[in-house]
C-alpha cells in the first residue's frame, strides 16, 4: 500500500470506553482519537488492555459504556462485520491473523468485506511482532506510514516504543487499563517516566544523536 493509493479517511473517535469480558471491566474510560493522515499508536505493558481496547472499538468485545465514531458515524457495540463495512480494516494480534499471509495481504483482508476501495481507518495490533528488527522498521515507515499518506487514519499497537514513535502523530500509554499519558512523540520523549518505561535510558529530544 503507498502514497499512489488516495483512501477516504475516517476520523474515529472514541470517548469514555469501558469493556472487558463479562467480569470486572477491563479497561476504563479509555478516551482515543485519530484522523486521517495520522499514525496515532498505543503502547503499553502486556496486559495492560491495548488488544482489549481494539477489540471495544471493532464490535468483538462488549463495550459498557462510552461511545466509538468512526467518520462521524456511531459504530458503539455494532456487530464487527458492520464495522468492517462501515470502513474499519482491522489486523489482530499475531495469534488471530491469516498466518500464510503477509502483513500487507493481512493488511488488505480488513477491506475485503467493502464494495470497493480500502478501510479509511486501520487498527492494528502489533503488525511486527515476531519480524527482525530492521524488517519491523521498515514495516512501520513505509506500509504502516504509507497508510496515512494515502489519507487513512491509523490506531496502532506497538510493543516497539522507539520505532513506533518515530512513525507516530500522537502516542497514547496504557497503563492497568486506562490511558496514563498521551503525546507527541516530541513531548513523551523529553518525559522522564516515559523515557524510563518506554525507551531504556534518559530523556532527550526526538532525533538528537545518540549516547
Ligand atoms: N478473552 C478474554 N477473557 C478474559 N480476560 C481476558 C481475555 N483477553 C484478555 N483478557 C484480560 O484482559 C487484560 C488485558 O489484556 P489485553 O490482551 O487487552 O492486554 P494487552 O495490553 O493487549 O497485552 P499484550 O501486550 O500482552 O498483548 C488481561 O488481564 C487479560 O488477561
Ligand atoms: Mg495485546
Amino acid at each position: 500500500m503507498s502514497a499512489d493509493v488516495t483512501l477516504r479517511g475516517l476520523p474515529l473517535r472514541a470517548e469514555g470506553i469501558t469493556a472487558g469480558y463479562g467480569g470486572d471491566p477491563v479497561i476504563r474510560g479509555i478516551t482515543v482519537s485519530a484522523d486521517p493522515g495520522q499514525v496515532v499508536s498505543l503502547v503499553g505493558p502486556n496486559g495492560s488492555g491495548k488488544s482489549t481496547l481494539l477489540k471495544s472499538l471493532v464490535g468483538i468485545v462488549r463495550v459498557s459504556s462510552g461511545t466509538v465514531t468512526v467518520g462521524g458515524r456511531q459504530v458503539t457495540n455494532m456487530a464487527p462485520e458492520e464495522i468492517a463495512r462501515a470502513g474499519v480494516g482491522y489486523v489482530p494480534q499475531v495469534d488471530d491473523v491469516f498466518g500464510p499471509l503477509t502483513v500487507r495481504e493481512n493488511l488488505e483482508m480488513g477491506g475485503y468485506l467493502l464494495p470497493r476501495g480500502d478501510p479509511g481507518l486501520f487498527l492494528l495490533d502489533e503488525p511486527t511482532a515476531n519480524l527482525a528488527p530492521a524488517i519491523a522498521v521498515a514495516l512501520l515507515e513505509e506500509h504502516v506510514r504509507g497508510l496515512a499518506a494515502s489519507g487513512a487514519a491509523v490506531l496502532i499497537v506497538e510493543q516497539r516504543a522507539k520505532a513506533v514513535l518515530a512513525i507516530s502523530d500522537r502516542t497514547y500509554v496504557l497503563g492497568g487499563g486506562e490511558v496514563r499519558m498521551e503525546g507527541t512523540p516530541a513531548e513523551l520523549s523529553v518525559s522522564p517516566e516515559f523515557v524510563e518505561s518506554f525507551l531504556g535510558g534518559r530523556a532527550r529530544p526526538v532525533g538528537s544523536a545518540e549516547g
